[in-house]
């Protein structure tokens, strides 16, 4: 079975079951701090998974596309990927776990769907702790449904619990689905730590919101959100190791091959893999709006590209290349993702770009690279890169750290890290915010302080709009309980004039005490009744319209303030480039609910 069959067979199956088909959500979240990217298909649900009614029902089913930064080192070997689809359908507050895991079951072993034999099949559930007890009734479910003792481990929360996707936020114990991928003959017994049982699904009980203060509170409905992983699936389901031999990579190989100018080869290097996996990934991202640059996700795409690029030269490719692997990707995945067709000139202009700029560097960078190693006597132990001359390469050559680190460790050093991020910091008060770093806000934070942000964001956009002009648009948002960050299209820097009458703009709607209120009505007609915002892939749902006053109409999941006389005072405390032809504002409220 293809990828594409296994997309719509789920699909099918489970609105067969009542659940109606979500669109993919952006891979950069709206206004969701805790992340840099989605992550699984329930990310952009979380409003919903706390309560929140879903305009599209309590039942949902979609696929997702996902980023997962975390696991960029172990791409290469035949199960790690940066960029993945997820497979994944919802109740919020609806079905449960007996529902839940026979449509699981059903869905895996039908003939009528995967037909996949029950002897290839293992089972996980969480084992219970001091926060969650024995998950019983998953336990029995999936005896009831014929599923052999042996055959179901019973595992701790490292294993069997999900969530939250930011420090706090829903959570619950899951049963996890394994497939025996180790050939004739299958065991009997089920170990979980046998690699060769490759995961497939995963069926998350929601039962939990996890507070800041570490507790575990009963949620007001229980949800369940599960994930299947498509590529590998796929892969499974094809009889094959790798997801990299499936369709979905084997074409880009094959440009690979093409532009090597060299025969499919017996078997797939770490070079190549990780060539093809980052340059798909970097369309993905490029395809929701994000060039490649210093910070967040630009970042990100960034050191994606760049490795992707000295992968290759390490295959020998010395020419530009990017672009032809990110025709095959466009070429491939458009009619179930149409974005990639519609940004492809700014995919191969920024491919381009980049590639030019890197080329221009890297020989350059890496000679310099050579050097320092060189300095270092041979027999001296713990050999390490100082962080100085980390950030020198990072610089002057646009080394990213993490290929500095690589290109060290391939030569047994290492990089001093504390001291680069010191000198990085201290020279350009950049912030690198890495995935791992957490902070309070987004979509499950609705504190008081966070929602009287959201308001002053929209304030601020129409603001901008009356100072600089209409062709502002949106291009991120990114609100703490502290602060709002907000990026916009406009070619130039702002002017201290131009900052101070937004402010005042600002300042007067505040005061003004407006009432903000919300209507939810489709698409067409937000577009109709002049609401700004981002309206991204949303066409023919219903989405939530906030008008305040007359002064600010504009599309947004919420959460706000209920009048804007609850702000206190705004005030503007950067404007800052955030990639070409994007200004970014970060600003505050003083005296908040004063
Ligand atoms: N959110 C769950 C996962 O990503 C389903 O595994």
């Amino acid at each position: 079975m293809k990828a594409k069959e296994l997309r719509q067979k789920y699909i099918e199956f489970f609105k067969s079951k009542g659940h109606a088909v979500i669109k993919s959500a952006p891979l950069v979240p709206d206004n969701d701090p805790t992340v840099l990217f989605t992550t699984a298909g329930m990310h952009p649900l979380v409003p919903f998974l706390l309560g929140e009614a879903h305009p599209q029902g309590k039942r949902l089913v979609n696929y997702q596309k996902c980023i997962r930064t975390g696991d960029i080192d172990e791409v290469g070997d035949a199960v790690h990927l940066t960029f993945f689809e997820m497979l994944g359908n919802w109740s919020l507050g609806d079905y449960f776990k007996k529902e839940a895991i026979s449509y699981s079951f059903e869905f895996l072993t039908s003939p009528e769907w995967l037909n996949i034999p029950l002897k290839m099949l293992a089972f996980t559930v969480f084992a219970g702790d001091q926060d969650s007890p024995f998950d019983d009734e998953a336990y029995h479910m999936w005896l009831h449904l014929g599923v052999p003792e042996k055959r179901i481990a019973k595992c701790p929360k490292k294993n069997n619990w999900w969530g939250p996707a930011g420090q706090t936020g829903p959570c619950g114990p899951d049963t996890e689905m394994f497939y025996w991928t180790g050939g004739a003959p299958v065991p009997e017994d089920f170990d979980p730590d046998d690699n060769r049982w490759v995961e497939i699904w995963n069926d998350v009980f929601m039962q939990y919101n996890k507070t800041a203060e570490g507790n575990y509170e009963p949620l007001k409905q229980p949800n369940v959100d599960t994930g299947m992983g498509l590529e590998r699936v796929t892969a499974v389901l094809q009889g094959k190791s790798s997801c990299y031999d499936t369709e979905l990579f084997q074409v880009l190989f094959t440009e690979l091959d093409s532009i090597r100018g060299l025969s499919a080869p017996a078997s797939r290097s770490n070079s190549e893999r990780i060539t093809i996996e980052h340059i798909r990934a970097a369309v993905f991202i490029m395809a929701d709006g994000i060039a490649p640059g210093n910070v967040d996700q630009a970042y990100v795409l960034r050191r994606l590209i760049r490795r992707a690029i000295r992968e290759a030269r390490k295959l020998g490719v010395m020419e530009h290349f990017t672009q032809k692997l990110a025709k095959i990707v466009i070429d491939n995945y458009s009619d179930v993702y149409p974005e990639l067709s519609e940004k492809s000139q700014f995919i191969f202009d920024e491919f381009a770009r980049e590639e030019e700029q890197f080329a221009k560097t890297l020989e350059k960078g890496t000679r310099e690279f050579e050097k320092l190693i060189e300095k270092v006597p041979e027999h001296i132990q713990n050999k390490v890169i100082s962080g100085k001359n980390a950030f020198f390469l990072y610089e002057t050559y646009g080394f990213p750290l993490e290929l500095t680190e690589e290109m060290a460790s391939e030569k047994g050093f290492r990089v001093d890290k504390e001291s680069f991020e010191k000198a990085f910091h201290a020279h350009q008060e950049l912030s690198r915010k890495g995935a791992e770093q957490k902070f309070k806000g987004g979509l499950a934070d609705h504190s008081d302080d966070t929602a009287r942000l959201h308001t002053a964001t929209h304030l601020l956009h129409q603001a901008l709009r009356m100072t600089i002009g209409t062709h502002v648009e949106q291009k991120g948002s990114n609100i703490t309980a502290d602060r709002l960050r907000f990026d916009f299209s406009h070619p130039d820097k702002m002017t201290p004039e131009q900052i101070a009458e937004v402010e005042k703009i600002v300042n007067d709607a505040i005061k003004s005490d407006f009432t903000v209120t919300c209507n939810e009505m489709s698409v067409e007609d937000a577009k109709q009744s002049g609401a700004i915002g981002l309206f991204g892939d949303r066409y023919g749902e219903v989405v939530k319209v906030f008008s305040i006053g007359n002064f600010s109409k504009e599309i947004c999941g919420g959460p706000h303030a209920q009048n804007t006389g609850s702000l206190g005072g705004f005030k503007i405390q950067k404007e800052e480039s955030s990639s070409r032809g994007v200004r970014r504002i970060k600003a505050v409220l003083t005296q908040q609910g004063k």
